[in-house]
């Protein structure tokens, strides 16, 4: 094997670590091994094993090889240095060895995190934490829109939780928001539909979770806990956020309104286009998961009925979605 076989070889299977990244983890014990690359010889030699605490002197070295970019961590730790990741996501911003995949996979594991400590207590620290990871996301996605698709392949389906229905709904929506005419898209308003899309169902938060866990149909009056959701999201919102954006507030109340004025809480039949694009991606999203009423639907199945809804689904949404799906371009933004 010559020495730049031997060299490609070893990027496959160890990442050089940045000094942000070093920098993140404890001082003196890290929860991975290190390696030292001998470029003369194109050997990785071990440094450290994680069990292990380094000394001052090591402390320095470890930061002078970083710095000199010979300082590598193996691929066989990736489970310990994305975990690590998820819980600081600003972190994905600066490395420079993941994989788009990997860090996409990444993002949804600290959404979920977050969002099901958020929902089991909306209180403004637990807020600011999610708000700070949807920072990092939506910068990630609007520094290549194409990253989209990497998150609209990989919609939750099967078994449904807040959490990961929330996440879906933020997938697809801000799919739909962003394609096909993003030319006047402005980062404020991409911002602010993420931000509508992810916590669209924050009021489900208020209804118990009995009622929500539950594995047998509802009963009716376990039923009308659910309806309140939307106006109990907007004023969660209203208290939390700020900003305060006509787009969060769209998307929380108004994404079970229907066109033909039988959805709640207004009954309206004027309902915004992002409230109406809101409706879609959640009523999808809702289909591709198991529910207690319903077992979960194939994705193109699921999509042509919003489109045979039409009365109550705006088709322009629906339609694009349906379309999407069948040419296998959902995800793609050009
Ligand atoms: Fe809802
Ligand atoms: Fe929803």
């Amino acid at each position: 094997m010559s020495k730049a076989e031997a060299l490609a070889a070893i990027y496959e299977e160890y990442y050089q670590i940045s000094e942000s990244i070093l920098d993140s983890f404890p001082k003196y014990r890290l929860p991975l091994d290190l390696f030292v690359l001998n470029e003369e010889v194109a050997q990785l030699l071990t440094y450290y094993r994680k069990s292990q605490r380094l000394s001052n002197e090591q402390v320095e070295e470890v930061h002078r090889l970083c710095a000199e970019g010979n300082l590598f961590v193996s691929r066989r730790d990736h489970p310990i240095y994305s975990q690590h990741i998820v819980k600081q996501l600003d972190l994905v911003l600066v490395d420079r060895n993941l994989k788009e995949k990997e860090i996409a996979d990444i993002c949804i594991r600290a959404f979920d995190l977050r969002l099901e400590e958020f929902f089991a207590q909306p209180v403004r620290p637990l807020f600011n934490q999610l708000i700070s990871d949807l920072q990092v996301v939506t910068e990630y996605i609007w520094a290549d829109l194409h990253r989209l698709r990497l998150f609209t392949n990989r919609l939750h389906k099967g078994d449904y939780s807040l959490a990961r229905h929330s996440i879906n709904v933020f997938s697809i929506g801000l799919w739909l928001y962003v394609y096909p005419a993003n030319a006047g898209l402005r980062r404020r308003e991409f911002d602010q539909a993420a931000r509508g899309l992810l916590l669209h169902d924050v009021g489900m938060s208020k209804v118990p979770a009995f009622i929500l866990n539950k594995t047998t149909p509802l009963k009716p009056e376990e039923k009308e806990k659910i309806p309140p959701h939307t106006l109990n999201g907007y004023k969660i919102l209203h208290k939390l956020d700020e900003e305060g954006h006509d787009l969060v507030r769209q998307a929380a109340l108004e994404h079970h309104e229907r066109l033909d004025g039988s959805g709640y809480p207004q009954h309206s039949t004027t309902i915004s286009s992002f409230g109406r694009l809101t409706a879609v991606a959640d009523a999808f999203s809702a289909m591709l998961q198991k529910r207690v009423y319903a077992e979960a639907k194939e994705a193109v199945a699921a999509a042509k009925e919003l489109t045979e809804a039409k009365t109550r689904f705006d088709l322009s949404f629906s339609g694009k979605l349906l379309a999407a799906l069948v040419n296998d371009s959902f995800g793609k933004v050009k």
